[in-house]
């Protein structure tokens, strides 16, 4: 059975959108687990639009499953990540200008950069995931490089508007899972996959783990809108 690793960056999102201390990504995190995650993802970014440092120190005391540490190949963040010790790193690429991760990490451009990072998180215990397209010479390359884990981007095939691209796109995900799988790599799969997206991933058994965030964070809005409105009926009938 795969994992599911939440990643709690919009609960952060909402929170800086007020500059304010609520909704915490902490408070998430410790619901995700409840909930039944595996795993709890935090992006920090280099501009820390969502998560902020504060939150990835107490997410590391608190969590009972497992710290994915999501962030981009610098020196700043592999320092943070030294000093943090998250149970994964997955190494991402970041553009400032961004809304959200574009697309995977380019290994033949930065294979030597990042394979020196891999043997520093490596120093220190720590196992190394690569977020890369769903493409074979990239899960090669990752392979060569000593990652011990590979996330393949799903997010052109859950974006995909036509049926013959999303196939398409699909295609080259299960060719990217199965070829990680065969070089004994770690098969993570994530970005745009939602409550119906999911479905298609039924029987790709090399998949250990999904990393799904905005589908559920977007969910949990309106699964406890009833709840967060009857509770503040209740305090204004109160009044
Ligand atoms: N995996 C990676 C590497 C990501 O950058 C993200 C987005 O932060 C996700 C998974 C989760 O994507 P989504 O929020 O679309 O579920």
């Amino acid at each position: 059975m795969a994992g599911l690793a939440v990643n709690v960056d919009h609960v952060a999102t909402l929170r800086q959108a007020r500059q304010a201390t609520y909704p915490d990504p902490v408070a998430a995190a410790i619901l995700a687990e409840l909930g039944g995650a595996d795993g709890i993802v935090v992006h920090l970014r280099e501009d820390r639009r969502h998560i902020q440092d504060r939150d990835v120190r107490i997410i590391r005391e608190v969590v009972k499953t497992k710290l994915i540490l999501e962030m981009a190949a610098t020196h700043e963040m592999v320092g943070i990540a030294l000093n943090i010790i998250p149970d994964l790193v997955t190494l991402v690429p970041e553009k400032r200008e961004e809304l959200t991760t574009e697309g995977g990490l380019d290994l033949i451009v930065h294979k030597h950069t990042i394979a020196e990072d891999i043997n520093t998180l490596h120093g220190q215990g720590i196992p190394v995931s690569i977020f890369i397209d769903a493409d074979l010479d990239q899960v090669k390359l990752a392979h060569m490089i000593n990652a011990d884990m590979v996330e393949i981007h799903t997010g052109t095939f859950c974006d995909a508007t036509n049926p013959q691209e999303q196939q398409k796109a699909f295609n080259k995900v299960i060719d990217a899972v199965k070829l990680a799988s065969k070089l004994k790599l770690q098969v993570n799969a994530g970005h745009g996959i939602c409550y119906k997206t999911i479905k298609a991933f039924a029987g790709l058994s090399e998949i250990d783990e999904f990393s799904i965030g905005h589908s559920i964070v977007a969910r949990s809005v309106l699964t406890g809108m009833e709840q967060a409105v009857r509770e503040m009926r209740t305090l204004i009938d109160a009044l």
